[in-house]
């Protein structure tokens, strides 16, 4: 993190205008040299209250983001190469492997840049980890993998890696609608005792610090991500847990359909920025 005047976030607002030292907001990010990441684009028609649209990369040092730039330097890649085991692994009733129906990894890019979706046959919105565990679960006999952790975060990492580069597209109309209105309504509310939404933070000040962290936009397009704060990859709905928890409210669970709705909406609002997990974050 670089410099910040700690003093001024002690002002009456808790947000604090940028100060000088601040991370390449014009930087460029082109993974391994090849694989070019779109960090900024103008928002998708449904978001009324931006003109742009952010990777939350744009707004981290400029250390944070050279991690990125690299597979070997980016620490997420050590999770997507155990997922390659799993990917391969027989496990479950079934004699199956993810392998045995989906053959490479590569065979699913584009289910990171189209998740949270509609499932015709579970008439359901999934998110990729709620699909990743509906083919453990049905199509294989296993046991699903715990929500937002290890060996799932790891398989969600594989998934992103290998849709690096394609467009986030969301779809929210049709079977989608509900959950997109929902998670609209639950973007845009203010609660806890600091009486914060998503937006007041995340649409209204993205580009101002608050206490020691830039703020960006809070969109989900490198998820899952790298947090150089606790070492590990991280969920998008634990990141929805941290952030409602801090504005002092009451949160809802992993999976929860108000949580489900919540991806669905950001994911949509980041509509037209690249795939970029696993995305290296403080
Ligand atoms: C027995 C075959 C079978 C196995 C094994 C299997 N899947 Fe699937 N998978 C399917 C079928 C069929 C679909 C599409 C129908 C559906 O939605 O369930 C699918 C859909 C998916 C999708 C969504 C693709 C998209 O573009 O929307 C993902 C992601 C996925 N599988 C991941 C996995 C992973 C990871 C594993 C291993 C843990 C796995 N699958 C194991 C059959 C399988
Ligand atoms: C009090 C201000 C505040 C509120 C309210 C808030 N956040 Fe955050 N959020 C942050 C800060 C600070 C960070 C870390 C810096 C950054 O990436 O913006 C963050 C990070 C994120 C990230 C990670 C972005 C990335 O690129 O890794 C997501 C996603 C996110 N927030 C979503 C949400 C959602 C959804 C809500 C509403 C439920 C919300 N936030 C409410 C302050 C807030």
């Amino acid at each position: 993190m670089k410099k910040f005047l700690k003093a001024s976030a002690l002002a009456a607002s808790v947000f604090a205008i940028a100060s000088a030292a601040q991370a390449d907001e014009e930087a460029d990010l082109v993974v391994n040299g090849e694989i070019e990441i779109t960090v900024r684009t103008s928002a998708p028609e449904h978001v009324d209250g931006l003109r742009d649209i952010y990777s939350g990369w744009v707004f981290r040092s400029d250390e944070t983001q050279a991690m990125q730039m690299d597979d070997f330097d980016n620490p997420g890649m050590i999770f997507v190469e155990e997922a390659i085991e799993a990917f391969n692994t027989v496990e479950g009733s079934e004699g199956n492997s993810c392998a045995s129906c989906h053959d490479t990894p590569e065979n699913l890019a584009g289910a990171r840049a189209t998740h949270p979706k509609w499932n015709d046959n579970a008439e359901e919105i999934r998110t990729l980890g709620m699909q990743i565990n509906g083919c453990r679960t049905e199509q294989m006999g296993a046991e699903p993998w715990a929500a937002d952790k290890g060996d799932m975060l790891a398989m969600e990492a594989l998934l992103a890696s290998v849709s690096r580069g394609m467009p986030v597209n969301v779809q929210i109309d049709g079977p989608a609608e509900a959950a997109y209105e929902l998670g609209r309504e639950l973007y845009y509310t203010r609660t806890g005792q600091l009486d914060l939404s998503c937006a007041s933070c995340h649409e209204q000040n993205y580009g101002n610090y608050i206490r020691a962290d830039h703020l960006s936009q809070g969109q989900i397009n490198g998820f899952p991500t790298y947090r150089l704060k606790n070492a590990k990859l991280n969920g998008v709905q634990s990141r929805f847990r941290g952030c409602v928890r801090d504005t002092r409210a009451e949160t809802y669970a992993v999976n929860s359909p108000e949580f489900i709705a919540l991806e669905l909406y950001v994911a949509s609002r980041g509509n037209g920025l690249s795939v970029e997990g696993p995305s290296v974050r403080n």
